[in-house]
């Protein structure tokens, strides 16, 4: 009698570009601690991201900026423990990366060596592609990530869409094939014109993850207390919520909180 194949396929960056070349969706996601990353993981999802937006989230902080190199080794080791299918891809935090390659290229040694993720991720284009380019030299996938770039944020002073005129989108289309020459495994095209995202997508060989960019592009990204309706006060036009855990989570509480003050819990059969 045959037995079960039971071994996890595990995604890797060649199971996506192949996705790209059938046409199917990769459907990529956030997680930053064990147990969320660990109901993820009983799903078919593609791709996890440990994404720097862990400033947010996690932390309360109004931007992506203050959050370190070791927070985000702490969160995606939490992650990486949970997790068998997915490929695992880490943010690269602000002032880890930028302007200098050498340091580049040890922090995504570190977050290799000390998490055991699969691709690092960091945002930009021309401007950060020495610092690309020695991370891939030594054998670290690295995912590309163009349009809206949060740790940015005070060069551009708004969350608002971009590559809306002519000479962003060209900018963008620019950078993109900049990024796939010198060997990005992947570009998320965040909060920019479908119609851009779309030309982006086809005009490239790597695919394209998406958030806010329509559905022109080879697979979405949503942060999960988003996609979850965990966070509180976030509903821009792209996201599509699945669920209100957020109330759910406060109800219950607020029941266990009756509970305990009425004196119903615990009963008899919740005590030794
Ligand atoms: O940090 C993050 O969550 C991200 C996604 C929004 C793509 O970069």
């Amino acid at each position: 009698m045959a037995y079960l194949q039971t071994d996890v396929t595990k995604v890797t960056t060649k199971v996506l570009q192949s996705m790209k070349m059938r046409g199917e969706k990769i459907a990529m996601i956030t997680a930053y601690d064990y147990s969320m990353a660990s109901l993820v993981n009983n799903t078919q999802i593609d791709v996890v991201l440990v994404g720097d937006s862990a400033a947010n989230v996690m932390q309360g902080h109004k931007t992506t900026l203050p959050i370190t190199l070791d927070e985000m080794i702490v969160y995606a080791s939490s992650v990486v423990r949970a997790l068998s299918r997915p490929l695992v891809v880490v943010d690269l935090p602000f002032g880890t990366y930028q302007g200098n390659s050498k340091l580049a290229l040890a922090s995504a040694i570190r977050i290799m060596k000390e998490t055991g993720a699969d691709a690092i991720k960091l945002e930009g284009g021309e401007e950060v592609l020495e610092s690309i380019n020695r991370i891939l030299c030594a054998g670290i996938p690295v995912m590309g990530h163009l349009g809206l770039t949060p740790q940015s944020i005070n060069k551009f002073g708004t969350y608002a869409v971009r590559a809306t005129n002519d000479e962003e989108a060209n900018q963008l289309i620019h950078n993109a094939k900049l990024l796939q020459e010198a060997g990005c495994f992947a570009i998320v095209l965040e909060k920019i014109p479908a119609v851009l995202a779309e030309q982006v997508s086809k005009e490239l060989s790597v695919p394209t993850i998406g958030i806010g960019a329509g559905s022109g592009a080879d697979g979405q990204v949503l942060v999960l207390q988003d996609m979850l309706g965990i966070t509180q006060q976030f509903k821009p036009r792209y996201l599509r919520t699945y669920g209100s855990f957020g109330a759910d989570i406060t109800s219950a509480i607020s029941q266990y909180v009756n509970d305990v003050k009425s004196g119903s819990f615990p009963n008899e059969k919740e005590q030794y």
